[in-house]
């Protein structure tokens, strides 16, 4: 069984938590469960922790708020002391029923109420209320406040902590607040419900339904079928937690997306207060405040020039659009040159050897790495391959510029290659060829945008502003699904006319624009100022980097790639079929550490607000999952 917990809180005092607590813990001990039950503070009398068989970590004589009941004994408590404690017991237990003090907003210290320890503790509540006149008000404030501070609830319970009579008012309030909460009423003192949701939070197994529903991405399913799967259901900071109850340095941002760590208080209540506002409109006909807000910063930000934001959801999608409006910018543009007829003819794309722009048919049309490609040819259009080679790219475009409409690049590293580097000063010869041949330049800053080369954008190392760009990974800090392609004001224009003229751009997606993901990518780059992102960033790069050098000892390490926060150490050579880099990351995974390889690559990519001392757990663990994984070869 999955270890679980749940924090019992009250809409007031004496509304009765403990009875409830007691009833979940009795009733689950009975079916054979290992049960703690855990009141981190009592205050007023230790009547309560006998009744529950209750561990404690502080007990106050008198009958009030913690932070006043400790300052009058002159103590202090200690968070860190009570997380620690509930951390022991759900180590040794298969559910553990935590008993807040008073309600949400009892304070426990000075600017830490009880809602924070649940947040901090990080599990589903369920509260408790008393029936009868005035429970509405009361409960809706509770829930309301617990749903915009994040917190989970489960249910409500209806107790009842003296003999009364019901009437109207106790058959009709939980209906009411069902209805006006969206929460259920697991119970009115009809435990038997809340039980049983209990029971089955407690017993999924997961990983079994997984097996049986989910198809993964770029995944061999026979394997993953024969494999004892991880899976995740929570989150702080740089860490992941999986339902075996272990937690996990997430090595790779969750695909090279985090950027602040998970559950970023900012970024929560971004969402949460765009919640309460509108989670969808269309961009089809109308407008949404994040999304114009948003625009005007990332352009803001952007390389200068890139003035138009075109939203989409996801890196690949970005990149579509940034095909299509290059291939419709020409055929629009018209303009006649001497013996050629018109520029119309420019309808062919120039991409790199091993380039990854997205797994959608045009992104897969202009990328290069065989293995994910090659199977589609048929259903591609034509896209020219340079080698990242100025000189060759100058042959083909001294050739054929005539008929290509745009180069795609990703600039500065090719990620999904395997964290391949360009040489020194590539970019910007691009963009001057670019500009020399009559081409336009689309950079596809998915996987290099938003810090990750240690720049906000990989184009800035080499002062370029390319025509187009795209974005998308990080632009939410790693919350939700959204991209933009990013155009300049000359290439918008030409798709502005009379309808007529037929130059409209007839692309987009239902959710483009949406203000959720909008208003999270909002906070996002607030955050990159507010918090001084790239500042505190670059002595990480030089850690990252000193602490990359001890891997030159390993044998099988042939090379050690990084730009900022993007590192690949290559192992090899090995043949692929041995999958090497899956072994190692497997390897690291027993020590704690979420890893995802490119082939024989083993990628770093941690959120940027990683702190030092998980950079060296992250270096520590790699390099002995490198050493032993490769010794029982
Ligand atoms: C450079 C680049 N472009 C596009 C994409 C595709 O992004 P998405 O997976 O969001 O479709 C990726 C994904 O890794 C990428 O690295």
């Amino acid at each position: 069984m999955q270890h679980k917990s749940v924090f019992i809180t009250g809409t007031d005092t004496g509304v009765g938590k403990t009875y409830v607590a007691k009833l979940i813990a009795d009733s689950l001990r009975q079916q054979g469960y290992k049960i703690a039950a855990f009141k981190p503070i009592v205050s007023g009398g230790t009547a309560d922790l006998k009744k529950l068989k209750a561990e404690n970590v502080y007990s106050f004589k008198h009958a009030l708020a913690p932070s006043v009941a400790a300052k009058l004994e002159h103590r202090s408590i200690s968070i860190d002391r009570i997380l620690s404690k509930y951390k022991e017991l759900l180590s040794k237990n298969d559910f553990v029923i935590v008993e807040g003090i008073g309600g949400l907003l009892v304070p426990i210290k000075k600017g830490y109420l009880v809602a924070d320890l649940i947040k901090d503790m990080d599990m589903p509540v369920i509260i408790v209320a008393r029936p009868g006149l005035g429970t509405i008000n009361h409960t809706l404030l509770t829930v309301k406040y617990a749903q915009n501070y994040g917190i989970n609830i489960l249910g409500v319970v209806f107790n009842e902590s003296k003999k009364m009579k019901t009437g109207i008012c106790e058959q009709t309030n939980p209906k009411e607040i069902e209805r006006e909460s969206g929460v259920p009423v697991l119970g009115y003192v009809k435990y038997a419900s809340l039980l049983r949701s209990l029971r089955s939070l407690a017993m999924t197994d997961y990983a079994a339904m997984d097996k049986k529903y989910v198809w993964h991405p770029f995944t061999q399913m026979q394997d993953w079928q024969k494999a004892e799967p991880l899976i995740i259901d929570q989150a702080k900071g740089c860490y992941l937690k999986a339902t075996n109850g272990k937690w996990y340095l997430d090595g790779i941002s969750s695909l090279w997306v985090n950027v602040h760590g998970h559950r970023k208080k900012e970024l929560d209540q971004a969402l949460i207060k765009q919640i309460n506002k509108v989670s969808h409109s269309t961009l089809l006909g109308l407008g949404n405040t994040p999304s114009i807000e948003l625009a005007k910063m990332l352009v803001d930000v952007a390389p200068k020039g890139l003035n138009k934001v075109f939203y989409s959801d996801s890196g690949s999608t970005a990149v579509e659009i940034a095909l299509k409006i290059a291939f419709q910018y020409w055929q629009q543009k018209r303009v006649r040159v001497q013996g050629s007829g018109f520029r119309n003819k420019k309808t062919e794309f120039i991409s790199f050897e091993n380039a990854y722009h997205g797994d959608t048919i045009g992104a897969v049309s202009v990328g290069g790495i065989d293995l994910f490609h090659k199977k589609y040819k048929p259903l591609l259009f034509k896209a020219i391959k340079s080698p990242v080679d100025i000189e060759e790219l100058e042959n083909i475009l001294k050739k054929q510029n005539k008929t290509i409409a745009a180069v795609i690049i990703e600039p500065i590293v090719q990620g999904a290659a395997g964290m391949l580097m360009q040489p020194p000063g590539f970019l910007k010869k691009v963009r001057k060829l670019c500009a020399k041949y009559d081409c336009l330049m689309i950079a596809d800053e998915v996987a290099t945008g938003f810090g990750r080369t240690g720049k906000m954008f990989a184009c800035e190392h080499e002062d370029v502003s390319p025509d187009i760009m795209t974005v998308a990974k990080s632009i939410t800090g790693g919350y939700l699904s959204l991209a933009a392609t990013l155009t300049t004001d000359e290439i918008y224009n030409a798709f502005c006319d009379d309808y007529n003229a037929q130059k409209t751009f007839f692309h987009g997606h239902t959710y483009t624009g949406n203000p959720l993901a909008c208003a999270v990518a909002i906070e996002n780059l607030k955050l990159y100022k507010k918090e001084r992102i790239l500042e505190k960033l670059q002595p990480k790069i030089k850690f990252l980097e000193n602490g990359l050098k001890k891997f030159e000892v390993l044998k099988s390490v042939c090379d050690i790639r990084q730009k900022g926060f993007m590192v690949g150490i290559e192992l090899g050579p090995y043949d692929w079929k041995e999958k090497i880099g899956v072994k190692v990351c497997m390897k690291a995974r027993e020590k704690g550490v979420i890893l995802r390889p490119l082939g024989n690559v083993i990628v770093l990519m941690p959120p940027l607000a990683i702190s030092k001392k998980e950079l060296r757990q992250l270096l520590g663990v790699t390099y002995w999952a490198i050493a032993s994984a490769l010794h029982s070869l």
